[in-house]
């Protein structure tokens, strides 16, 4: 979602600014702009559409030295060159880049500002000409941009130029992430650092409503009352290698492969010198003492969840309950007495989530973050952090996010477990070593998963995705993967609710991948796939060895029952890309998805 970058040094700033522009590509966006400051004046280039059309807009002798640039996906107005960042005000003397949903934004224009005539439908506009107007009544920048700030309600990143100022970029943000880069001679700033990765390493933080002056030589972090705020730099701890593709032909392809090598990593990061498994001990300990534990995430994030809950109940012995986070934060259900609130995020930036967080940690509770981004919002504001060491996950479509988040959750149980007495009978290092390999398998059996994308999905328009038991929690992230890169329309279903309505669905040749890797439900659900089969339906039974019957589409090796999922959904992601990329679809930037959704 929006994406926001920022360059101010010596030198020229507009290729800098399309290459921080290009690596936030992936957070999804319909419309893009730079501006640059040179001399007295500041340019503004913009384009609907990608950043390759942007770079034709600005394919001219921009120069300067300092600028802003934004990837905008549309939430006021549609995507249109007008709606596109960077905005100005009237008299074009500022100009803005803004991340993130302004609540406020018609009563400060009825307030402030009625008379002034606005160019675009977005709620940004009205920040610009508000800055002017406290300018215009005597305030010097700083004051005017502070006092806009404190007046905002809603979500931000804001970076500002002023065509008075050649020497700052003047910057602010409150629940949008934003990032302050700094340099040799000269800084940066960026909604992530994957952007910038390839001008800096070193970061600093920012908090919500603190005013930021960004400078050549030096960066100024202020609270609203203008008191000067000390803060350390981080090194990011990204390869800027890990953000190309490399021999890959997409983002996607590349992070399904990837699968393995985060898995060796994970089962690395988690283990002690002995070798045993090792979570933070004060992570265990805040476990230990809740009587239920409500993980709270969005999307992949929440299907993951569903299969955490399998480990946290059966191995470590807590209750557990799955929500998603959109609904979470409207609609509470009762809570128990201690309460640990789990937040699963790739990005860690989920707005969604992230209210959750801001609520329950309001009411005194206990919260740990799953994450790939460390220092991410989520990670920041939560009493814990476990990473994924997934390396970045640029594909719109979560693959190698998924996968770690079980694995990590798979840790986290049997640590619990472990500190309780519980003897779960699974001996976890050596299980994820055989899922590792399982993974391997499916990954060099690519061209086969190709053939079944061609089989089954090839004219259809829609799919749907059974299993029980763990397998359930899988066919509904496989129909994820498959809608959201293909827009075949696809549901995931537990087995025997299919016939309480939705195989009313089934024709003569619907596809109906069935997944069957319980032994417990082995049976019932191959009786659900004869039902659908006496129907119509075009069955793709994914089965794991040692219960595979013949006529089995592809047999997963075999794993332990309940990590499955981190094995069989891989041949679905798989299947998902070979679907999309037969339809000639953009697989790594699905249409109308943004990869950090950074809005409620
Ligand atoms: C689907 C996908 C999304 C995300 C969801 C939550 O492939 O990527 O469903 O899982 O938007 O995002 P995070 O995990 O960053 O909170």
């Amino acid at each position: 979602m929006c994406g926001i970058v920022g360059y101010i040094g010596h030198e020229k700033a507009k290729e800098i600014l399309l290459r921080g522009l290009e690596k936030l590509e992936y957070r999804g966006y319909d419309s893009a702009g730079i501006a640059t400051r040179e001399d007295k004046d500041v340019t503004v280039t913009k384009a609907k559409g990608r950043i390759a059309e942007l770079r034709k807009a600005a394919d001219n002798d921009i120069d300067g030295s300092a600028g802003i640039g934004h990837t905008r996906w549309a939430t006021h107005g549609v995507p249109s060159y007008e709606n596109s960042h960077p905005h100005q005000s009237s008299s074009e003397r500022y100009t803005l880049v803004h991340n993130g949903v302004i609540e406020n934004y018609e009563e400060l224009r009825d307030t402030y500002i009625p008379d002034v005539a606005f160019v675009s439908e977005t709620d940004t506009e009205v920040i610009v000409q508000l800055v002017e107007y406290f300018a215009n009544q005597g305030m010097t920048t700083e004051a005017a941009f502070t006092k806009v700030v404190s007046l905002l309600h809603g979500s931000y990143a804001l970076g500002l130029l002023d065509r008075e100022d050649k020497d700052t970029i003047y910057v602010a943000k409150n629940k949008s992430p934003l990032l302050v880069g700094i340099g040799d001679n000269f800084n940066v700033i960026a909604s992530d650092a994957l952007a910038m990765i390839q001008v800096t390493s070193e970061y600093k933080e920012l908090k919500d409503q603190e005013v930021v002056l960004v400078q050549r030589d030096q960066v100024v972090i202020k609270d609203l009352a203008g008191n000067v705020v000390e803060r350390d730099s981080y090194t990011a701890e990204i390869d800027a290698s890990d953000a190309e593709k490399g021999v890959y032909a997409h983002y996607m392809l590349k992070e399904i492969h990837e699968q393995p090598a985060a898995m060796r990593r994970i089962i690395q990061s988690y283990q002690d010198e002995q070798g045993n498994l090792n979570i933070d001990p004060e992570i265990v300990k805040d476990v230990q003492s809740a009587d239920r534990i409500y993980i709270i995430a969005a999307g992949t994030s929440y299907h993951a969840g569903l299969v955490g809950k399998e480990y946290l109940e059966k191995w470590a012995g807590v209750p557990t309950e799955v929500h998603v986070s959109s609904e979470f934060v409207y609609n509470m259900p009762l809570l128990s007495e201690r309460p640990l609130f789990i937040y699963i995020s790739q990005s860690g930036e989920t707005a969604d989530s992230r209210a959750v967080l801001v609520e329950t940690t309001k009411l005194g509770h206990r919260s740990l973050t799953i994450t790939n981004v460390a220092g991410s919002t989520l990670s920041r504001e939560a009493d814990h952090t476990l990473l994924l060491h997934a390396g970045p996950e640029i594909a719109v479509a979560s693959t190698k996010a998924y996968t770690a988040q079980i694995a990590v959750l798979s840790i986290l149980a049997q640590v619990v477990a472990a500190e309780r007495g519980r003897e779960t009978n699974v001996d976890l290092l050596p299980e994820l070593a055989k899922v590792t390999a399982a993974i391997e398998t499916i990954v060099d059996d690519a061209p086969k998963m190709e053939q079944i994308a061609t089989d089954f999905l090839e004219t259809t328009r829609n799919a749907f995705f059974i299993g029980r038991a763990a397998d359930y929690n899988v066919s509904l992230e496989g129909a994820l993967k498959l809608k959201e890169i293909s827009y075949i329309q696809a549901e995931g279903f537990a087995g025997g609710e299919l016939k309480h309505g939705t195989i009313a669905l089934i024709e003569e040749g619907t596809p109906v991948v069935a997944l069957a890797t319980q032994e417990h439900v082995n049976l019932s659900i191959r009786g659900n796939v004869k039902e659908v089969v006496a129907r119509g339906a075009h069955p793709c039974i994914i089965s794991m060895e040692g219960l595979e019957k013949d006529g089995d589409t592809y047999v997963i090796p075999h794993v332990h029952e309940l990590l499955t999922p981190l094995v069989s959904v891989v041949a679905l992601q798989l299947i998902s890309y070979y679907a999309a990329l037969h339809r000639d679809l953009d697989v790594d930037k699905p249409r109308n998805l943004a990869k950090s959704v950074t809005v409620e």
